[in-house]
């Protein structure tokens, strides 16, 4: 069996092992994701893997020996043996976090010797041989949290660039440290935060004491009961935490004393979360602080007392005080004399404190109080930093007269409070603000007059969702070195639009969102040569035309999400700024129609620049139905244009042979429509003639020399219809026949001949003489024939073959004598009426 085959059936028993445990359904998801769960992956480009979470049992090949940093928690490897590892003497980083390690060999880390941090997290380690730990000579940091450890006596004698040693959350009863511990040069975090250290005694810091080094001791969510007086006597330590660490308030307030005369720089004291609500005992339970020698202290807790006790009765030494959710109504006055930072949070103060005296004050910070007073500050030369945001305060006249005789105010925050109203000159006095914060705070007339023009140094301008309406294009005159100017929330004109950044030539951010403005001109970022960001989410714009204002070239970040634009033109598109490299165009109505492919192409190809391009959607009917810019389907308007195309062709090359056709048979056409037409006048039109003689022109002798002579100067008179004298000059030949011809005649004559039957015209007219008799009903067709014609050739006339068959006709016979009966029987044929 190879060793994945092991491993898999392995797995396969231990997950029928565990189906009483119920976790059956866990493993089987993990054998599904994981398989033999070998492949770790490479985390970019660094020589730095992660095999997190893969069940493994060994180490697998496909690591590279060059590997730095590795990743392998949550695996399972109960017991560590030499061979374990591969040879990897360039890793740095070990992190074995829950991995069940239950064993640990001499040389289990001798492949990996060079390793400067160890992570240990979470192994329940029963047995580590003594030099099990020891090999790792270059051993910086080592995690032992959560390993079940009762004392610190593990073997790391040889450990000496040992830095960091955390052993937090486990079954610890006492700080003392191993005596080796002492050649620690380097070392200086210990952290021993969740054990169960009650008392702290004189001779448990004796190591502590002689180690002399900058040390960060961690005690936090110890149960400590007690600490006995000279523990910490001349004891330097970097940071002590104790937050959390005693059982009850007297503990602390008893165990504060017992760590007098500790020298430490950063004292963190309460409790991490806000959660009991403590009863007070006595006013003065933090005097011990007197004792215990701090530069900065980090003070939370929650209490419920009536009283406010003396909180910073005894930090008047410290130079950084931090405070944060307490109960504290107001500050007790105390002479800081080298007092550089202040905070206060989360607190119930009525008023924010008066420390005009703190002439060494340096940053103020008092944040999330109820609607406290403010009566203002004066003489602090250091003031450089004021924060008072999110207390819901309301000011009047400010700012000047609030802050006097502070002329290195460099950063003043009033955000998140409730109303600000300015005075005649609010920054006079505070002419080096460099970032003003006001947002969501209602303003009065900022947008109506250039209150802000003194501030010439201030480069961060925070004017968001203050309720102003920026109605005048000088709101911002003067700000020659603003960089950062948020107006988001507010209404900004149309008509200042265009000259509201005139001057802010340094701009670099530019947040405009949520305004209402429905459009720019691209006048109005003419000057803004560095603007580099420019946030326009949510508001009406439908073009993005302003985007091809030359000036824009160092725009890197566009947002326009969740406005009215359904397409960007090619042109806009063509000029759009070289380095954009954000590019929100999100929640937007786009149009897709075959018309915008170069747009939807555009967005295919640039896809990478949309920071959500999942939201880039086309506007549908139904707010449900929910398509990507990016899937339209670009193919299709493709096989729509060719097909448009294959249309278009098919219509010419159709009219092209239609018009053909109609050229080519005009003739009949014309007859069709003479027909129609003939039809359709009634038949009331008086006779002009009594008969239209149709013969061929080659037959015109015969038909002026005999036909013409015989009838028409005999008695009475026939009236004939010749086209070669009666057609009306200048008419269609067409017409001429129908009108004049046989519309116009009582009777046709036909001269059939051998011309005759040659003649198209002649065919024509008898054709259509022919159909007008059907459809008058009448017999009026008078056929002479003029000479034989084979009956061959008689076919070949529409009709005449028939008519003949059908009907009687006259013949001429050139005889004299038969032409006297021949003339009498035309003429009464003629003349009859039926
Ligand atoms: C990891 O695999 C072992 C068997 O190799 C199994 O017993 C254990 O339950 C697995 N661990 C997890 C977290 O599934
Ligand atoms: C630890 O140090 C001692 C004394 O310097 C030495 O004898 C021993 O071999 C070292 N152990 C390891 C595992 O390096
Ligand atoms: C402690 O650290 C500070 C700066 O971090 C340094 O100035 C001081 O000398 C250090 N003290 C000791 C004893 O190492
Ligand atoms: C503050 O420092 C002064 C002199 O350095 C000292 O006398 C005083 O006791 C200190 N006060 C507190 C509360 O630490
Ligand atoms: C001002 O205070 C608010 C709230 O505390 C904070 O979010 C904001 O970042 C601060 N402004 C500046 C410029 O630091
Ligand atoms: C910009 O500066 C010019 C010259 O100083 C001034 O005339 C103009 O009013 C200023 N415009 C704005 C909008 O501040
Ligand atoms: C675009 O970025 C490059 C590289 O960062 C830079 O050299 C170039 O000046 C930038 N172009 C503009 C117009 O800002």
């Amino acid at each position: 069996m190879s060793r994945k085959d092991f491993d898999h059936t392995f797995l396969i028993i231990m997950a029928a092992f565990y189906v009483n445990g119920g976790l059956l359904p866990v493993i089987f998801f993990i054998l599904i994701q994981n398989g033999n769960g070998e492949e770790c992956t490479k985390i970019r480009n660094n020589p730095h893997y992660s095999c997190l979470g893969r069940n493994l049992t060994y180490i697998p090949t496909s690591i590279p020996s060059s590997v730095e940093k590795l990743d392998f928690s949550f695996n399972w490897l109960p017991s560590l043996q030499k061979h374990l590892f591969p040879p990897l003497y360039d890793l740095q980083v070990l992190d074995l976090t829950r991995c069940q390690i239950q064993f640990i060999a001499d040389d289990a880390f001798h492949n990996v010797k060079n390793v400067t941090t160890l992570i240990l997290t979470g192994n329940p380690i029963s047995y580590t041989s003594p030099d099990g730990l020891n090999s790792l000579h270059k051993l910086k940091r080592l995690v032992l949290a959560d390993t079940g450890l009762l004392s610190l006596n593990v073997q790391l004698n040889n450990l000496t660039k040992l830095q960091e040693l955390n052993v937090g959350t486990n079954m610890i009863q006492t700080i003392a440290l191993p005596r080796f511990m002492i050649n620690f040069k380097d070392f200086c975090v210990l952290d021993l935060h969740a054990n169960k250290i009650s008392s702290l005694k004189v001779d448990h810091t004796a190591v502590l004491r002689e180690m002399k080094g900058n040390i960060t001791l961690k005690l936090s969510s110890n149960p400590i009961l007690h600490i006995e007086p000279g523990a910490f006597k001349d004891i330097y330590l970097k940071e002590l935490n104790i937050q959390s660490t005693f059982v009850s308030f007297d503990a602390m307030r008893d165990g504060l004393k017992g760590l007098g005369g500790l020298h430490v720089g950063k004292l963190l004291i309460g409790s991490y979360k806000a959660i009991r609500k403590i009863k007070i005992p006595d006013a003065d339970y933090l005097a011990g602080l007197c004792r215990i020698h701090f530069t900065e202290i980090f003070y939370r807790q929650k209490m419920s007392s009536p009283s406010n006790g003396h909180i910073v009765h005894c930090m008047v030494n410290a130079t950084k005080i931090t405070l944060k959710t307490g109960y504290m109504k107001d500050m007790e006055h105390v002479p800081f004399h080298q007092l550089k930072e202040l905070y206060i949070g989360h607190q119930y103060l009525s008023a924010i404190p008066n420390v005009s005296h703190v002439h060494s004050l340096e940053k103020l910070v008092v944040v999330d109080n109820q609607a406290p007073t403010f009566h203002g500050l004066c003489g602090m030369p250091k003031l450089q930093h004021v924060d008072l945001s999110r207390n819901h305060m309301v000011i009047r006249e400010c700012c000047s007269e609030y802050f006097r005789n502070t002329p290195n105010v460099r950063h003043l925050n009033l955000s998140l409070n409730a109303n600000i109203w300015f005075s005649a000159k609010p920054f006079y006095g505070l002419e080096l603000i460099e970032e003003l914060d006001f947002h969501h705070t209602n303003l009065d007339i900022i947008g109506q007059i250039g209150i802000l023009h003194d501030l010439k140094y201030l480069k961060y301008l925070d004017l968001s969702y203050t309720r102003t309406t920026f109605s005048s294009y000088l709101s911002f005159i003067g700000l020659k070195s603003l960089k950062i100017l948020k107006i988001a929330g507010n209404i900004v004109l149309r008509y200042v639009l265009s000259d509201l950044f005139e001057n802010l030539t340094v701009l670099e951010v530019l947040d405009m969102s949520h305004c209402g403005i429905d459009q720019i001109s691209s006048k109005a970022f003419r000057n803004l040569q560095m603007l580099s960001q420019l946030l326009l989410s949510q508001n009406k714009l439908m073009v993005l035309d302003f985007l091809t204002q030359p000036n824009l070239q160092s725009l890197t970040r566009l947002a326009v999400d969740q406005n009215s634009i359904s397409v960007i033109s090619l042109n806009t598109l063509q000029n759009i700024p070289v380095n954009l490299s954000v590019f929100d165009i999100s929640s937007n109505p786009f149009s897709c129609l075959c018309t915008q492919t170069d747009f939807i192409l555009w967005t295919v190809k640039h896809q990478k620049i949309f920071p959500q391009s999942n939201n880039i959607l086309c506007k549908t009917q139904s707010s449900d139905s929910k398509m990507r810019v990016i899937d339209f389907d670009i193919e299709g308007c493709v096989h729509m244009r060719r097909l448009t195309i294959a249309l278009c062709v098919f219509a010419v090359t159709f009219l092209v042979f239609v018009s053909l056709l109609i050229y080519k048979f005009q003739f009949y056409l014309c007859y069709g429509y003479i027909l129609l037409r003939g039809y359709r006048a009634s038949r009331q039109q008086e006779w002009s003639y009594d008969a239209f003689v149709i013969y061929s022109s080659k037959d015109e002798a015969w038909v002026m020399d005999e036909l013409v002579e015989n009838l028409e100067n005999g008695n009475p008179p026939i009236h004939l219809c010749l086209h070669v004298r009666d057609f009306e000059a200048g008419k269609a030949i067409t017409s001429n026949i129908i009108d004049e011809g046989i519309m116009g005649s009582r009777k046709v004559i036909v001269v059939v001949s051998k011309h005759f039957i040659e003649s198209s015209w002649c065919r024509f007219e008898f054709e259509v003489a022919q159909s007008w008799q059907v459809m008058e009903r009448n017999a009026n067709i008078i056929i002479i024939i003029l000479e034989e014609v084979e009956e061959e050739k008689s076919k070949k006339v529409f009709g005449l073959h028939k008519h003949l068959k059908n009907n009687t006709y006259l013949k001429w016979s050139g005889n004299p004598i038969n032409n006297m009966t021949f003339w009498i029987r035309l003429r009464k044929a003629v003349i009859t009426r039926n």
